[in-house]
C-alpha cells in the first residue's frame, strides 16, 4: 500500500453515531469539505480526512490500514475482535465517546417463562451479533442455534423464524413495540475511538496523540460546568459540603459586603435542580450553573 502523510478516519455514514460524531471532530478542531453524499471527505485546516462508510466495515478498514482510526460502536468493535482472529486482536480502543450508548442484550417474548441463560437451550436466537453472542452462550453453557440477521432482528420471533433475539437496546421502545422483555445484558456500548495498538510512527502518529489531547479536552469539558454562587461566610462550610465534586472552590471577596464571598467551582457533571435547591437551602444564592467551553490544564 502507498504510504499516507494525512491521516484518516472511518465513521458511520449515515446512522444514529454520524452527527454526534462528526460535532466532536468539528469540536477538536477539525472540518472537512461539505461532501457528505460522498465515501471521501477531504479535511481543512489540519491533515485529517474521513472516509464515509458502513459502520460495520469500519474495524475491517482499520485492521487493513486503509484508514489510521475509526469512530464505531463498542458493539461492532467487538463482534470484529471476536470473529477476526489475530486481525481483530491488533485494534483497540483509545477512547470512549460517551455518545451513542446502547446495550447489547438478549429479549425474549413478553409472556415467555425465563429464569436463566440456560433456559435459552435448544431454542434459536435471532441477532446480527453472532461473535458476541456465541461467546455469551460458551460461557453459559447453553445450546442454542443462532440464526444470523443482517436487520430487523426484532420481528423474527413475530415471523415464526426465531425463538428470541439478542439485539441492541437503547430506549427500550422497539422491545416494547415487538412485545419482547429484555433478559440479560451482554454488552454495554457507546462510540469509541479505534484504532491499531501501535500508532504509526511518522508524522501520522503525531497527528493521532494531538488530536487523542483534544478529544481529552472536550471529552472533559462536556462534562464540566462552572457553578457560581454567593455565600455569606458563616454558612460558607455548609455550602462547600454539598458541593459536587471536582477541584477545590475559588472564594473571592464582594465589593462592599465583607460578609460575603463569592464562590466559583469547577464540577465534573451535570449539576441538577435538585443539586442546587439544597445548596441554596445552606445559605447559597445568586447560583449560576455555566457550562464550559474550552479547557486547557
Ligand atoms: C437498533 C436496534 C433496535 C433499535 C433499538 O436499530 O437494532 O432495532 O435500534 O433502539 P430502541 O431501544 O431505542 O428502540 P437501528 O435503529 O440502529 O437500525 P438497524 O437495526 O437497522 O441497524
Ligand atoms: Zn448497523
Amino acid at each position: 500500500m502507498k504510504p499516507r502523510d494525512r491521516l484518516r478516519i472511518a465513521m458511520q455514514k449515515s446512522g444514529r453515531l454520524t452527527e454526534p460524531a462528526l460535532e466532536l471532530l468539528n469540536r477538536c478542531g477539525l472540518s472537512f469539505r461539505q461532501s457528505r453524499d460522498k465515501l471521501f471527505c477531504f479535511g481543512e485546516g489540519e491533515p485529517v480526512d474521513l472516509l464515509l462508510v458502513r459502520d460495520d466495515d469500519i474495524p475491517g478498514l482499520i485492521a487493513q490500514g486503509v484508514c489510521d482510526l475509526g469512530i464505531v460502536g463498542r458493539n461492532v468493535l467487538n463482534e470484529f475482535k471476536g470473529i477476526a482472529g489475530d486481525g481483530g486482536a491488533a485494534l483497540t480502543e483509545w477512547r470512549s465517546l460517551g455518545f451513542g450508548r446502547c446495550r447489547l442484550s438478549v429479549a425474549v417474548p413478553h409472556d415467555m417463562a425465563y429464569n436463566a441463560p440456560t433456559d435459552l437451550s435448544g431454542l434459536r436466537i435471532a441477532t446480527s451479533y453472532p461473535g458476541l453472542l456465541g461467546a455469551w452462550l460458551r460461557e453459559n453453557s447453553v445450546d442454542a442455534s443462532v440464526i444470523t440477521l443482517a436487520g430487523s432482528v426484532e420481528i423474527a420471533p413475530k415471523l415464526g423464524t426465531a425463538d428470541v433475539i439478542c439485539d441492541l437496546v437503547q430506549s427500550g421502545g422497539t422491545l416494547v413495540a415487538n412485545q419482547l422483555r429484555e433478559t440479560d445484558v451482554l454488552l454495554q456500548s457507546e462510540a469509541v475511538l479505534a484504532g491499531p495498538q501501535s500508532l504509526p510512527t511518522d508524522e501520522r502518529g503525531d497527528m493521532v496523540e494531538l488530536l487523542l489531547k483534544r478529544l481529552d479536552g472536550v471529552i472533559q469539558v462536556r462534562e464540566s460546568r462552572l457553578l457560581l454562587l454567593q455565600t455569606s461566610r458563616t454558612t460558607l462550610d455548609a455550602v462547600t459540603r454539598l458541593l459536587p465534586g471536582g477541584p477545590q472552590p475559588t472564594l473571592l471577596p464582594v465589593a462592599g459586603q465583607p460578609d460575603q464571598l463569592m464562590l466559583q467551582a469547577l464540577c465534573a457533571g451535570e449539576v441538577s435542580w435538585r443539586q442546587l435547591e439544597e445548596i441554596k437551602k445552606a445559605g447559597a444564592r445568586e447560583m449560576f450553573v455555566l457550562p464550559v467551553e474550552k479547557m486547557l490544564a
